[in-house]
């Protein structure tokens, strides 16, 4: 187990030892929700590394990953909690069989722990004495509202309560990180309970930072040149702009073809790697891919 940063940088450093080139508003953010035992709320754009911080957080503080994967109509028993009925139905079956137990004793018995089949949120609280875990929140967005307004009261009090055996109370809170990609607002009182960053994409020099740790294999000038190209390319107005997810695979993807270099033909072959939407590959293809290759290696000779 690995002690809790002491300060920003050393926030910073240890996300960076796990390849994780984070900017120094988001070191602060997260160093802070670590030390005021506070969720941290992160929002941004598609591929940016949102949820990729709560896993490096995990491997580099040592602590399991508990994943909750948000979806539309996600439910207590997918989030919380769930009986395991089969289990009960055997010991049922077992108690009758061997016909002593009062019908009282059998439904203290069936409604115990032992048939408790625990979910992501009730996993995260019930960690018992050991270092509290990761609990990643991924795309809170994708969920509804009653969920959310669940999910309230366990960020307040860090428990959850079931009816058949009482309060579950976490000993000392989880790390929780969440994410969401803001295709709707989440409820201010959740957001308040945290503490809120919004991921931007990075700049030339973070982003060739990440390419150079993530994508190794590749050449310093095509690293360089793809960085370049992508920087100006979310200048453009497209129905959706790379993620840096995109500028590492376009980079792995190039060399993975032998290339050195951007040349507009490769450029314009690879662009699905880039670009998801046929409307945006089309309106790049061509004489403004050519154009942009042009840009990216006149700024970085300049
Ligand atoms: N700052 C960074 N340092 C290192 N790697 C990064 C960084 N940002 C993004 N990445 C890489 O980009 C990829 C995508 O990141 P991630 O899945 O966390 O994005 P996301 O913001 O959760 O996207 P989505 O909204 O689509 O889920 C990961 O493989 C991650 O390694
Ligand atoms: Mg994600």
């Amino acid at each position: 187990m690995t002690a809790l940063p002491k300060s920003i940088d050393e926030t910073a450093a240890l996300l960076r030892k796990q390849d994780y080139v984070a900017e120094r508003s988001l070191a602060t953010a997260l160093f802070l929700a670590l030390k005021m035992e506070r969720p941290l709320f992160l929002e941004g754009e598609a591929g940016v590394g949102k949820t990729e911080i709560a896993k490096v957080l995990a491997r580099t503080l040592d602590r399991p990953l508990i994943r909750l994967q948000c979806y539309e109509g996600l439910d207590i028993a997918s989030a919380v909690y769930e009986w395991n009925y089969q289990r009960q139905m055997v010991e049922i079956r077992l108690v009758e069989a061997g016909g002593k137990a009062s019908r009282d004793d059998l439904e203290k018995g069936i409604f115990s722990r032992r048939f408790l089949i625990k979910r992501p949120l009730l996993e995260a609280l019930d960690h018992g004495s050991k270092e509290p875990p990761v609990l990643l929140i991924d795309e809170l967005d994708r969920t509804d509202e009653p969920f959310e307004a669940y999910l309230l009261e366990v960020l307040s009090d860090w428990q959850v309560s079931i009816p058949e055996i009482g309060t579950i109370r976490a000993e000392r809170p989880p790390i929780v990180v969440i994410t969401s990609n803001r295709t709707r607002e989440i409820h201010d009182a959740v957001k308040r309970r945290c503490l809120y960053h919004w991921v931007n994409y990075p700049d030339a020099t973070r982003e060739l930072e990440i390419v150079r740790c993530k994508a190794p294999e590749a050449p310093e000038r095509l690293s360089r040149e793809v960085v370049a190209f992508v920087q100006k390319l979310r200048g453009m107005d497209l129905f959706k702009l790379p993620g840096v997810a995109e500028t590492i695979d376009w980079c792995k993807a190039l060399t993975a073809l032998d290339a050195v270099a951007l040349d507009p033909a490769t450029v314009d072959d690879t662009l699905g790697v880039l670009l998801k939407y046929q409307d945006d590959i089309a309106k790049v293809r061509g004489p403004e891919a050519a154009a942009l290759v042009t840009q990216a290696k006149a700024a970085l000779a300049a």
